[in-house]
């Protein structure tokens, strides 16, 4: 990676100011999911062991620019403090008085959490002065939010025109894993890329289909491109508007002498429920009356061949509708197959990563990235803002 990094820093008594990711789900109170908390934990721990002040900023939820208790941070504190076994400091708001005489009170190798950036509007308009008056509270900005990093926001980008900034050891192996990827995989290097819809997956697959080997096709995206080759799939969800450029996708793959593989059977049910009869049917004979809810055994088994293969996987997107167990056996069979390749394993994007979590799979995969739509952004290709703003080595 050609970003500073929190190793470039000498921190002893320094003021770390660390934009983490903690928009974790909260239900009642509690936090259902803490991953994303756990995965900040090697930053946060080499900067305490490094005697710096951990000063800790992040968003959750989407409150609109206003306090508001239902997204408030505290929970995160008290969790981190589980997590760490030292005491978390909290702070009642992110900036101004009690921010910066919470941060007056750290010793070295304590740690603070502010409460949510986002309550205040000027977070997410990347407001100069609002930026500055974060950069107040740290003496270097390390940025650890990779799941944050497609946002230009205040905390995310403009706090890094005012302090030395430099990559938290997450954004570092988010960054370093998954670019290796895109510029100099080993091979085969196959992309799995499903979801609902083409236009949300479009720009990747543009992106990655001039760097794979192979590309497979799941999930209601794959409608869209068998209906593109001709075929009629009954009640399935099909993006009339995509079909040209699902069209202009599998001409560019052949000009290009690359496979995309689409499905040859899928699970046809009979209404959008969990408990809709269903059976599995080839693309040829897809009954009108019904809805392409998962791939079909076929459809796995060929892609199961291709998976072996490679040497570096992508996934991003689910096969169906892992959410429902009646269609959820596609998307869990291809995790299984990713789980055994030999190679570099890459899993990117919310529901792919719910879904590898949900099998049980997520330790056997290489890398796990904690973004959903920065991760995609990523594997557009697109340069992430918070990211861009950090110093080169
Ligand atoms: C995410 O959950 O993808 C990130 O935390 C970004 O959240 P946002 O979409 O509300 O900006």
């Amino acid at each position: 990676m050609h970003k500073r990094t929190i190793r470039d820093v000498e921190w002893h008594g320094k003021r770390a100011l660390v934009r983490v990711d903690f928009n974790v789900p909260i239900q009642d109170g509690e936090i259902t999911d803490d991953t994303r908390i756990r995965a900040a934990l090697p930053t946060i721990r080499a900067l305490m062991e490094a005697g710096a002040k951990v000063v800790l900023m992040s968003h959750l939820g989407r409150p609109k620019g206003q306090p508001n208790p239902k997204y408030s941070l505290a929970p995160v504190a008290r969790r981190l403090e589980v997590l760490l076994g030292r005491p978390v400091a909290f702070a009642e708001d992110c900036v101004g008085p009690a921010a910066e005489a919470a941060v007056e009170r750290l010793a070295p190798g304590g740690v603070l959490l502010l409460e949510n950036v986002r309550f205040h509007p000027e977070e997410e308009k990347n407001d100069p002065a609002f930026a500055a008056q974060l950069a107040r509270l740290g003496d270097v900005y390390v940025n650890d939010a990779f799941g944050s990093a497609h946002r230009a926001h205040a905390s995310t980008e403009g706090v890094a025109h005012h302090l030395p900034a430099v990559a938290g050891l997450l954004m570092e192996k988010e960054i370093t894993v998954m670019g290796r990827a895109l510029t100099d995989p080993d091979r085969p290097f196959i992309a799995i890329i499903g979801g609902a819809k083409v236009s949300d997956k479009a720009p990747v697959l543009e992106n990655l289909l001039p760097k794979v080997d192979a590309l497979l096709i799941g999930g209601g995206m794959a409608n869209t491109f068998l209906v593109a080759q001709g075929y009629e799939l009954g009640k399935s969800l099909v993006e009339p508007d995509a079909i040209d450029t699902a069209r202009r996708l599998l001409q560019q793959a052949e000009q290009a002498g690359k496979r995309i593989h689409l499905p040859t059977d899928l699970v046809a049910a009979d209404a959008f429920a969990p408990d809709a009869p269903h059976r599995t049917v080839p693309v040829c004979a897809f009954p009108a009356e019904a809805m392409a809810l998962d791939i079909g055994e076929a459809t796995v088994a060929a892609y199961t061949e291709v998976i072996r293969t490679a040497r570096t996987v992508v996934w991003n997107g689910p096969m169906g509708v892992f959410e429902m167990p009646a269609f959820a056996k596609g998307t869990v069979a291809i995790a299984r197959a990713v789980a055994e390749v030999h190679g570099t394993t890459i899993v990117g994007g919310g529901d792919s990563v719910a879904a590898v979590e949900q099998a049980g799979l997520a330790d056997k995969m290489t890398h796990v990235s904690t973004g959903g739509g920065a991760s995609l952004e990523f594997l557009e290709g697109k340069v992430l803002p918070g990211v861009a703003a950090l110093q080169d080595k």
